[in-house]
């Protein structure tokens, strides 16, 4: 039969291919459990207002609540000819219950969908945060592990300074706390009932608007009622789906970063780490390979997450107030985000604890004694020497033991007297890594009394 949007001003239904190319409910029935909440509550506002009445309101209230048990069991049957899950949902109700053609009272499919998937990113957001939480205790565990594993930093990927382990897994750790803020940011903001707001212009009936919001949540800290100041606005905007994507693309940058360390590390050119087998995978031609696989496809789907962000970004920016059909296209682009990122949180929390650092190469590699060329600058600098002067010096000391192949440390006294004659080995004391880590001691800074504190303040924050 007709979808009931058309019948009265339709002779026929749409055309089998019209059905299919417009038809969601395909994958916005993933919205149903919000669809029904949005429902319930508007209902239980119309029988406030009179429009129902108490026998109505209880029809309508156990028909939703059966209709929530089949979906939640499996057992109801979507239909696509009835095109959205709103339309599913509505047809069934009305097809058991006479009083469920009076749910759509004062009220559109715009500011239906509208309010459906800010309940879902509220949901999801809040599923969200403890994900990102789950993966900042995961490397908080991991650099707790590590403290006494000292790496190199690197710039331009090229060997800089010394740091710790832990120090350089806390640097996510602050990038994931700025990711979940933000999320809350987007979920304070988005956090207004826009149902009252029809099509586009209200209703002549008489909607308890402030009712609805309390209803499903949307109200302030001091819990007072939020709903959309505009119904122009309220039914067109995806401002709050495009947050979450963008939010959400930028966790995705900080994972991919991530899982690009971990694949450097992993390699044996650095060697820094070890993933445990069940996070890596074969190769079907080379028997030696262990590939980090897993890391890799959470720096690839950051791509895809990407392109969601710019998927929306396209949709909206010729789009003329108010609803237009093209914001059915928001739906694939906000699950597969939620979704993507999610998957990429946890899979990332629950390799690392299957990640361990190899101290021996480690050790090699920060062994270097040019990680600390900026150390021996330092020590010439407390010695009255200008800074750009002591640089200048220790970079042509560095060449010069380049040229002559021999570790900085062990250039020939003759030769530093010669680049610096007030030289005096008592300055290569810089040299030795544990007593150049204890002198970093600036906030912030990856020493280790610093990085302890960092810990503990993380491991306090997260319990
Ligand atoms: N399925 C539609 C969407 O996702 C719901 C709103 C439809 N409204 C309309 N007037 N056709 O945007």
């Amino acid at each position: 039969h007709a979808p009931i949007s058309r019948s009265g001003r339709f002779v026929s239904g749409p055309s089998e291919a019209v059905a299919r190319f417009t038809e969601s409910v395909s994958f916005d029935r993933r919205l149903w459990a919000q669809d029904i909440q949005g429902s319930l509550a508007h209902a239980a506002m119309l029988h406030k207002v009179g429009l129902l009445t108490r026998a109505e309101y209880r029809d309508i209230r156990a028909g939703l609540e059966a209709i929530a048990g089949e979906i939640r069991s499996g057992h109801f049957v979507w239909k696509p000819e009835l095109e959205d899950v709103h339309m599913n949902i509505e047809a069934e109700l009305t097809r058991r219950i006479p009083a469920g053609a009076k749910l759509h009272t004062g009220r559109s499919r715009n500011d239906q969908v509208a309010v459906d998937l800010r309940l879902w990113v509220r949901d999801e957001i809040d599923g969200l945060l403890e994900d990102i939480r789950t993966l900042m205790r995961a490397l908080v565990r991991l650099a707790g592990r590590s403290t006494e594993i000292w790496i190199p930093g690197y710039t331009h990927l090229q060997r800089a300074q010394p740091v710790s382990a832990a120090h350089h897994l806390l640097a996510y750790v602050e990038m994931l706390e700025r990711d979940r803020s933000r999320f809350r940011d987007c979920r304070r903001r988005l956090n207004e009932c826009p149902l009252g707001s029809g099509a586009l212009a209200g209703s002549t009936l008489p909607l308890d608007r402030a009712f609805v919001a309390r209803q499903l949540g949307f109200v302030d800290e001091r819990g007072r009622p939020r709903v959309t100041r505009n119904s122009m606005d309220a039914v067109s905007d995806r401002d709050f789906v495009v947050e979450f994507c963008a939010h959400a693309a930028l966790l995705a940058v900080h994972l991919s970063r991530l899982a690009e360390d971990l694949i450097l590390w992993n390699s044996a050119e650095f060697g820094f780490i070890r993933i445990g087998d069940a996070f890596t995978t074969g190769s079907s031609l080379m028997p030696q390979k262990k590939n980090p696989d897993v890391a890799e496809l959470v720096r690839g789907k950051a791509g895809r997450v990407i392109g969601n962000l710019t998927a929306l970004l396209v949709l909206l920016k010729g789009l003329p107030l108010t609803y237009n059909r093209d914001l059915q296209e928001d739906k694939e682009r906000l699950f597969d985000t939620a979704d993507t990122v999610r998957a990429c949180t946890r899979v990332l929390a629950q390799m690392l604890d299957e990640v361990e650092f190899q101290p021996d190469r480690c050790a090699a590699a920060v062994a270097d004694p040019n990680l600390l060329a900026t150390d021996l600058v330092d020590a010439l600098v407390r010695r009255g020497v200008p800074f750009r002067q002591a640089h200048h010096l220790v970079g042509a000391a560095v060449a010069r033991a380049e040229q002559l192949g021999c570790p900085l440390p062990q250039l020939p006294r003759e030769e530093w007297k010669r680049i610096w004659p007030e030289f005096d080995p008592s300055l290569l004391e810089v040299f030795d890594l544990a007593r150049a880590m204890e002198r970093r001691t600036l906030p912030g800074s990856p020493g280790p009394g610093q990085v302890n504190r960092e810990l503990k303040l993380w491991q306090r924050r997260l319990a």
